[in-house]
């Protein structure tokens, strides 16, 4: 069964192109992106892998560590690498997993036979410093990812882990937040000195808590 938001993720161990790993130590208190791409030497996968690498020091700010996977074995993905730091002038920073055994796209039901029998979909899944799922997307293989909004996902859950806000449609850092259904007006105006914008009395808005 796929996995669904708050479960707890799977653990494994896997052969990557840093050596073996174990996924939570690896992850360790940090947040985690896992995510797959369809197959090694491909167009699209190159652009994926090589915008992710060049965000490398975006996630490191946000304390994110990083893992790709592919069905495709080690030697493969080391080729491969030297092919994505030519074109899309990038060090490859992060890890990449080789699954040719398919261990990590069973657990993570990144194969999805409908679309292809063999390769991984591109899956993608946020992981909390508690190991538990905090947002997963599927695109198909023919659609690059856009990791300027996974940075920004990333943002609005760390930002809402830790304060009684939600993000609007295309809220970005910085940018006015709204305040959670479960929180009264009386008790938001306490909460959230900066100011509390009332709307509607469901729809409330102050400015994002931990920016200056
Ligand atoms: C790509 O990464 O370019 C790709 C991979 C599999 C199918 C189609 C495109």
């Amino acid at each position: 069964m796929s996995l669904r938001l708050g479960d707890i993720v799977p653990n494994f161990q896997a052969e990557t192109t840093i050596g073996t790993i174990d996924f939570y130590e690896y992850l360790g208190d940090s947040w985690g992106i896992l995510f797959s791409h369809p197959a090694d030497y491909t167009p699209v996968c190159t652009t994926e892998l090589g915008r992710t690498a060049l965000l490398n020091g975006e996630f490191q700010k946000r304390n994110v560590k990083v893992i790709a996977v592919s069905v495709d074995p080690l030697d493969s993905h080391h080729g491969w690498v030297k092919d994505i730091e030519e074109t899309q002038g990038c060090e490859v920073g992060f890890p990449i997993i080789a699954d040719a055994d398919r261990t990590v796209a069973t657990l993570y039901d990144m194969i999805h036979p409908n679309a292809s029998e063999k390769a991984t979909v591109r899956s993608l899944f946020i992981i909390g410093p508690d190991k538990k799922l905090k947002l997963s997307i599927t695109y198909p293989a023919s659609t690059g990812r856009n990791f300027n909004e996974i940075l920004r996902v990333v943002d609005s859950l760390q930002l809402t882990a830790n304060y009684s806000v939600a993000t609007p449609a295309n809220w970005n850092h910085g940018e006015d937040v709204i305040v959670v259904p479960a929180v009264s007006t009386e008790d938001a105006i306490k909460k959230f000195p900066k100011g509390v914008k009332v709307v509607k009395p469901y729809l409330r808005y102050t400015p994002q808590p931990n920016v200056e």
